[in-house]
């Protein structure tokens, strides 16, 4: 038995090695964290090294409840409240104004900090029991798939994390994150199940960042850092081909097929099949965000020459699955 190779571990002992400065890989209802106390540098380090994440990416608090957010904030915008209010705790993620001594490691030298509560009753246990806020990017190797369960945690990471296994994660890509300035303005940095209608419907439209201001008085903003631009960000290791036409997809699977090529495909919703291994997810965008990763994971290990990806159509509520599916894909095809 593999996993007995595995170090999974209880919620005191997670608690105490937190406490202790060292990373545990924990539960959260998006995707699996790397948590480290998020005011440790040397703990912080041990995040980015595990990682390989450069250092200039910076990672998100997880508080226990809002009234922490004073500990890390030099301003905390009436909208930003409400925004808050709205969707704490949950798969959402503010980036605000930075106390000075909030750790630059922690916000890779940026001026803002980015905080979440999660909606995930070990993790709320978690930031409880140790009396942390953690740090916790998704734990998994920079640009490499996110991780819905303990399982893909170990695979990306390998044996030496420790795991506090809170089963398969019910949202299952990452939080929408939203910057808000101290003018009150707001921007989304990165779609997520919480849509972007549903933040304006908190509070009006989402307003373009001034990279200057005339006001000597302030100083220019910065356009905020947006998330996952790399090419290859969230991406399995297998080659992977994005279609927007199933019969374009059964089309190069014919034809990876007479080159004498191995594919997979995952597919949304029904309709002609590939004569390839497919997985099929349902039309409906929180069913397929919930089992995407996971997916991708089981395709990747099949170690075929291509994955071929079906997209959802290019609407409002597929927005989040699309943003995560276009940074998987090497290309896009018709
Ligand atoms: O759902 C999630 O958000 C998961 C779970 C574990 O909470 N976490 C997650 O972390 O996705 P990570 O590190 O994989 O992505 C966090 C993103 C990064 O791409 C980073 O650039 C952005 O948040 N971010 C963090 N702090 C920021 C800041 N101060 N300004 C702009 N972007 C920031
Ligand atoms: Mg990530």
């Amino acid at each position: 038995n593999q996993s007995l190779f595995f170090m999974r571990i209880s919620l005191e002992e997670a608690a105490s090695r937190l406490r202790s400065g060292e990373v545990v890989a924990i539960p959260t209802e998006t995707v699996y964290g790397l948590a480290a106390d998020a005011t440790n540098d040397v703990a912080l380090a041990k995040i980015f090294a595990t990682k390989q994440r450069p250092a200039d990416h910076p990672l998100i608090v997880h508080i226990p409840d809002v009234s922490h957010v004073k500990d890390w904030v030099t301003d905390f915008p009436e909208i930003a409240v409400k925004l808050a209010q709205a969707f704490w705790p949950g798969a959402f993620t503010l980036v605000l104004p930075a106390k000075h001594h909030v750790s630059k490691v922690v916000r890779g030298g940026e001026s803002t900090i980015a905080l979440r509560v999660p909606n995930h009753p070990i993790a709320l246990a978690l930031l409880k029991l140790s009396d942390l806020c953690v740090a916790a990017p998704s734990a998994n190797l920079f640009t490499q798939l996110s991780p819905t369960t303990a399982a893909h945690v170990e695979a990306g990471l390998g044996e030496a994390i420790p795991v506090l296994d809170g089963g398969a994660c019910q949202v299952g890509i990452e939080s929408t994150i939203v910057s808000v300035d101290t003018n009150g303005e707001w921007q989304l940095l990165r779609p997520g199940m919480i849509s972007e209608a549903e933040i304006a419907q908190v509070k009006g439209k989402p307003q373009l960042v001034k990279s200057s201001v005339v006001n000597e008085q302030l100083k220019p903003i910065q356009t905020p850092k947006v998330p996952g631009q790399h090419a290859l960000h969230y991406s399995p290791r297998t080659p992977l081909t994005l279609f927007k036409a199933r019969a374009a997809l059964i089309a190069e699977c014919e034809a990876l097929l007479q080159a004498g090529k191995t594919c997979a495909a995952l597919l949304i919703g029904t309709g002609e099949l590939p004569n390839c291994q497919v997985t099929s997810l349902a039309n409906q965008p929180a069913e397929v965000a919930e089992h995407l990763y996971n997916a991708l994971h089981d395709l990747d290990a099949l170690k075929v020459d291509r994955l071929l990806v079906e997209l959802p159509p290019d609407t409002a509520p597929w927005a989040a699955v699309l943003d995560r599916l276009s940074r998987a894909g090497y290309s896009e095809s018709a």
